[in-house]
């Protein structure tokens, strides 16, 4: 009796390391990096995190293959090492494009089947080269229904890909993310390769934040990136209900939250709430601002108030004209938790960089758990 026992128990116990380890994650409490962006690596607390995003790695529009630029070179070939030094088990991606690459070229590279082999062949030999655990695409974003089914052919072909590599190589399957619309429309119109989407990546980042910016609607104070929205617009909690509704599961979704705001300016300091009078950024970049920058504002402004708007999930503070809405500790404690509390594989971060001496990024994480 008692070798069978054994026997069960061991079976059951390979079973269950080999379904950790083999398909896919039990939670994602991720964040996004890149150089210069107010942290060295080697500062960030990597125990706060299961993934850490390295961004971003380009396309070359020529060749279709993805590189790396030489001046990230160095820091991304050292990226998986020095994260892994407080935190032997947290796995790293490489991000691919990004807001500021050019979208014409993702469109093109994944029209023809000979473009997107070279970029998928490319990916992977960069990421094994440079010690990821997986890639990561950031098309921002397919603009068409024929560019969103090629997005399709391309994960497909991807996910045969690294499934080929890792036979071949007997090291894990490559990880395979990409960051989307927060919504599972573009623009409310091109929809996402659904069916590839579930069967080919791993998990999706939905960027669920820039709703509103200073110059759309430059007339009233809005939260950016609002977990709730009583009147039915754009939030994070419509986009994950409706990207559920087109079919994919919540445990392939995981919710973004950004370490910035933007500051609006108020047309009377006397008017400071949600859709309060405004006209316009008050500073420069449409009055985009890091976490850690509108807490020295607040630090530093006489009179300055923090407000949590529970309606909304949502923080602002103003003090005189200046209006800024943005993610504080209880918006980003409340929106981890609802990701958790509705089932979601987790949540990450955009960025790290700009977090407060990691204040956020310790929050989200609490706010998880184990
Ligand atoms: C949140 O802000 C809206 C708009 O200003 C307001 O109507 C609502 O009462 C606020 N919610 C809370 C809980 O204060
Ligand atoms: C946010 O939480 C961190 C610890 O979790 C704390 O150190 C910090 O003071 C809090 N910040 C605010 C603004 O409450």
């Amino acid at each position: 009796m008692a070798s069978i026992t054994k026997f069960i128990l061991l079976s059951l116990t390979l079973c269950v390391l080999h379904l950790n380890f083999c398909h896919g994650q039990n939670a994602v409490k991720a964040g996004y990096w890149f150089p210069d962006s107010g942290i060295a690596l080697s500062d960030i607390d990597s125990k706060l995190f299961t993934h850490l995003f390295c961004a971003f790695a380009d396309l070359d529009p020529q060749s279709n293959k993805v590189t790396i630029s030489s001046s990230n070179a160095g820091p991304f070939s050292q990226f998986t090492k020095t994260v892994q030094l407080k935190n032997p088990s947290v796995k790293t991606l490489l991000s691919i494009g990004g807001g500021n690459s050019n979208r014409a070229d993702f469109a093109s590279m994944a029209s023809q089947s000979s473009s997107r082999k070279s970029f998928i062949d490319s990916s992977i030999n960069l990421a094994r080269a440079n010690n990821f655990h997986g890639l990561d695409l950031d098309w921002e974003y397919p603009q068409s229904a024929s560019e969103m089914k090629n997005l399709g052919s391309l994960l497909d072909e991807w996910r045969a890909a690294v499934a080929t590599e890792a036979k071949n190589s007997g090291k894990p399957q490559l990880i395979l993310t990409a960051a989307v619309s927060f919504a599972s429309k573009v623009d409310g119109l091109y929809q996402y390769p659904i069916p590839s989407v579930s069967r080919s990546l791993d998990w999706i980042n939905l960027m669920a934040y820039d709703f509103y910016a200073p110059d759309r609607p430059s007339t009233s104070t809005r939260c950016h990136a609002a977990l709730k929205d009583p009147s039915g617009q754009a939030s994070g909690s419509s986009g994950i209900a409706d990207w559920e509704k087109a079919g994919v599961g919540a445990k392939k979704l995981v919710l973004g939250i950004p370490f910035y705001g933007y500051a609006w300016r108020l047309v009377n300091a006397n008017n400071h709430g949600i859709l309060a009078p405004a006209n316009g950024a008050a500073g420069p970049d449409n009055g985009v601002e890091r976490y850690q920058d509108i807490r020295t504002f607040v630090a530093q402004t006489p009179g300055a108030v923090v407000v949590y708007n529970s309606t909304y999930v949502c923080n602002y503070c103003y003090a005189g004209t200046t209006w800024i809405g943005y993610d504080d500790n209880q918006t980003v404690s409340t929106k981890v938790s609802y990701a958790k509390q509705n089932g979601l594989l987790g949540y990450f971060a955009w960025h790290i960089g700009a977090d407060d001496n990691l204040a956020l990024s310790r929050q989200a994480s609490q706010a998880w758990g184990a």
